[in-house]
């Protein structure tokens, strides 16, 4: 199902499928973007005799004909392919249009190309509107294949890449998928909050927000400047304030006018005042008890970066039914997989009226709907990944988009892992119920075992997270984690604990103090109501989209421990 371009963005996402014999100027910008040229269905050659304005990156250019002539490829960034530009010598200096990087504009006319090239049209350049120039001896990007690791140190210059470029679009490709899904599904998009004072997932791996830390910099630097006040210097004033005083007594007793004295006094004791205060200032954190003082800190409490949006999300799911939140997370936790990252994006929907399975159906839904559009949308910067990264990336999303998802009980996983393990498989971590299952076991699941997506429910309480809803038997919570291959955990869910006992029974028994909580509890004090959730890893499903190894470069700019460039 194709769906036609309704806007901007849209129209940078999707083919369009244009083949009509005019060309198309770009929205907001004076030329013709290269997508609109080479991505028609023609391939451009419909185009040849029309006048265009083309501008982009030098891919690759070379002079040739005995320098009478440059050849150009150039790139845009708003499709994969490139458009060749052929620049007479008489047009300009030729030398400073062929390096890789630099930008170059031209108005010239679109011709077929002589039979047996490659490309379906040319720009035949008639007049050269702009160059950015680019030093080749100081460009970072040489033409020559860096490696994504490499490109990690310019992060500011990498979506100039083929791949980080391609990454880009299908990101954005995603993005838009997500709204429309949850759009078209009657779900509200709601903003919570990036600053918190509750920890989601009780897990400790928030990053603090604070101004404790420069205010107490900036006192320092201040008290170096000008040192707080001694107590001969407060005594002085103390005196000045009793001289004036005096002064004020005896002109009230010769009947006379006080009022310019008295306003000298007021300052003498204003003075008293600011220097008592000074001389309280005390370089360093505030305390009290020994213990930090946060009453001190810019939100008169402790706060964080939010580990996940659910929480507050829930406030609005418990009003008005179907919602969804889609923002960045943060986590502190000191890991250096390919799979991690301290800030990622997450996409958080969360349903009032719903429990487990209905969890599971829209996060299969979800997820299908998510490779059905780009197998839709992203047809060539697919293509592209599936050359250079992952042959099976399309044949992947196909299956994904087709078949339903395996579910098993968190015991039956175990039992199937046991039985791997019976039969001579070798784990890293030992696998009996109640583990939390780590990667490997997640992988051997989805990868070898089903080969398919698989949604594993019901975990042991003691390794999932105090609001998620205790089962029946008292040792399981409606607990969801779907596995995809190539990634393992994308998704984890769970129906929420509705019941008011119950949970804070959990928020106790889970080690958490109640009070940032008590707005949380409310939900269940107040008008209670079964509902459930989940987080998609944006970065995650990117990941899985493209074949890329490495959650790092599938994030515009990756922020991992030791690392946040920019
Ligand atoms: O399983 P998680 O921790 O679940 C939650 O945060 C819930 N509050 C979500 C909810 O029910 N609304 O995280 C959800 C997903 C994971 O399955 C994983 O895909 C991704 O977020 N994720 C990470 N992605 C990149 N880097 C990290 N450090 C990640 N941690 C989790
Ligand atoms: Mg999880």
């Amino acid at each position: 199902m194709a769906i036609q371009p309704t806007d901007q963005l849209a129209s940078i996402t999707l083919d369009d499928g244009d083949v009509a014999s005019q060309v198309r100027k770009a929205e907001f910008s004076d030329r013709v973007l290269i997508r609109s040229i080479i991505s028609r269905p023609d391939s451009g050659s419909g185009l040849a005799g029309q006048k265009v304005r083309a501008g982009g990156w030098v891919k690759t250019g070379r002079k040739a004909d005995k320098d009478a002539f440059a050849f150009l490829e150039l790139n845009d960034g708003t499709c994969p392919g490139n458009l060749q530009v052929i620049v007479a010598a008489s047009l300009g200096d030729l030398g400073q249009l062929v390096p890789t990087g630099t930008c170059v504009v031209v108005d010239g006319e679109l011709k077929l190309p002589p039979s047996g090239t490659k490309q379906k049209v040319e720009l035949r350049a008639e007049k050269v509107v702009h160059v950015g120039t680019v030093d080749p001896a100081k460009y970072p990007l040489p033409k020559m294949r860096l490696t994504l690791e490499f490109l990690r140190d310019f992060v500011h210059l990498r979506s100039r890449t083929n791949t980080i470029s391609a990454v880009a679009r299908i990101r954005n490709a995603l993005a838009y998928a997500t709204h429309t899904f949850f759009q078209k599904h009657g779900f509200l998009y709601v903003h919570t909050p990036i600053i918190t004072t509750s920890d989601c997932e009780g897990a400790g791996e928030m990053f603090q927000v604070t101004t404790l830390l420069s205010e107490a910099e900036k006192l320092e630097k201040e008290l170096l400047k000008n040192p707080p006040p001694s107590e001969a210097d407060i005594e002085a004033a103390r005196i000045i304030v009793k001289e004036k005083g005096e002064v004020v007594s005896e002109l009230k007793s010769a009947k006379q006018e006080i009022g310019p004295s008295v306003d000298e006094l007021k300052k003498a004791k204003e003075n008293v005042l600011k220097l008592e205060e000074r001389s309280k200032l005390k370089p360093g954190i505030p305390k009290i008890d020994g213990k930090i003082d946060y009453t001190k800190d810019f939100f008169a409490r402790q706060a964080f970066l939010t580990v996940s949006g659910q929480l507050q999300v829930e406030s609005y799911a418990c009003a008005l039914s179907s919602v969804y939140t889609f923002g960045p997370t943060f986590r502190a936790e000191n890991s250096h997989t390919s799979r991690h990252l301290s800030e990622f994006w997450m996409v958080e929907p969360e349903i009032a009226f719903a429990d487990l399975e209905d969890d599971m159906n829209c996060a299969e839904a979800y997820i299908k709907f998510l490779c059905q559009w780009l197998l839709d949308n992203s047809h060539e910067d697919m293509k592209f990944m599936a050359d250079k990264f992952d042959k099976g990336c399309i044949d992947r999303l196909k299956m994904v988009a087709s078949t339903p998802f395996i579910r098993v009980s968190y015991t039956e996983a175990v039992e199937i892992l046991e039985e791997a393990v019976k039969t001579g498989k070798k784990f890293e971590n030992e696998v009996k119920w109640g583990i939390d299952l780590a990667s490997e076991h997640e992988r051997y699941l989805t990868e070898v075992k089903f080969q398919k997506p698989v949604i594993v429910y019901n975990y042991p309480k003691e390794i999932k997270a105090f609001y998620m809803r205790l089962n029946d038997d008292l040792k399981t919570v409606a607990a969801m984690d779907v596995l995809v291959p190539k990634v393992g955990e994308l998704v984890g869910g769970s129906q929420r604990e509705e019941r008011y006992d119950i949970i804070e029974r959990r928020i106790n028994d889970s080690g958490l103090p109640l009070e940032p909580y008590e707005w949380y509890l409310d939900l269940r004090r107040y008008g209670t109501v079964k509902h459930c959730g989940f987080g998609l890893g944006f970065e995650r499903m990117i990941l899985f989209a493209t074949g890329i190894d490495n959650i790092r470069d599938v994030i515009p700019f990756p922020r991992y421990p030791g690392r946040a460039d920019l």
